[in-house]
């Protein structure tokens, strides 16, 4: 497995591997949704200049050539120097430790200033929470009933989040 960064070519692609993980709605995207519409939106991500880094299967295969088959998003949030990830990887790839390498690929890419990452999960997510706690980050809180699916069920979410103490700037000289 090797991570690189997403290109906008690589679209269509994500699209139809995220369309099997929407479907089972370990994400906060919600289906029915096409991959046409999921490639779309990854390329208006990219636009915007967020962070795609690509799990590349390349078992055979030379660098480039690999299906891909997992994704981590790193993004700027409304608040100064707090980035949120997002991440998935398709069924047959899990549980070999692809989930900590796009982790630790979207941490080695946060741009200097980030004093924190940030990431919300379902409670009953217990593989990501696992996979969240070895990588560092920490319980910071509970959102009860935040979310209205489509179906009018309501979902909590647990915040987790990582502190980077090399991305707060010195205070200012008095
Ligand atoms: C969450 C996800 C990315 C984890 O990826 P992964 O490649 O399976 O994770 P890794 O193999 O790197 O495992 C990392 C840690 O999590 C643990 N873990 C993985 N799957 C687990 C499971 N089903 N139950 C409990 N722990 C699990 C591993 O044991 C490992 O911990 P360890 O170092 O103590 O052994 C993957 O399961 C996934 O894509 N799920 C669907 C989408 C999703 O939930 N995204 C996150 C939304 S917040």
């Amino acid at each position: 497995m090797r991570v690189r960064p997403a290109r906008g070519d690589d679209a269509a692609e994500l699209g139809r591997a995220l369309k099997v993980v929407v479907e089972e709605d370990w994400l906060a995207l919600e289906p029915p949704m096409t991959a046409a519409e999921l490639a779309a939106g990854l390329r208006t991500r990219l636009d915007e200049g967020q962070k795609l880094l690509a799990l590349e299967d390349d078992d055979g295969a030379s660098a480039g050539e690999g299906p891909l088959v997992g994704l981590i998003n790193l993004r700027p949030t409304r608040i100064d120097g707090v980035w949120s990830i997002g991440l998935w990887i398709l069924p047959g790839h899990r549980g070999k430790g692809a989930g900590r390498l796009l982790v630790d690929a979207a941490i080695e890419a946060r741009p200097p200033g980030v004093h924190k990452i940030e990431l919300e999960v379902w409670p009953e997510n217990e593989a990501a929470i696992r996979l969240y706690e070895r990588a560092g980050f920490q319980r910071e809180g509970l959102r009860r009933d935040h979310y209205r699916r489509r179906d009018g069920r309501l979902r909590s979410s647990v915040i987790m989040a990582r502190l980077f103490p090399d991305g707060t700037p010195p205070p200012p000289d008095k």
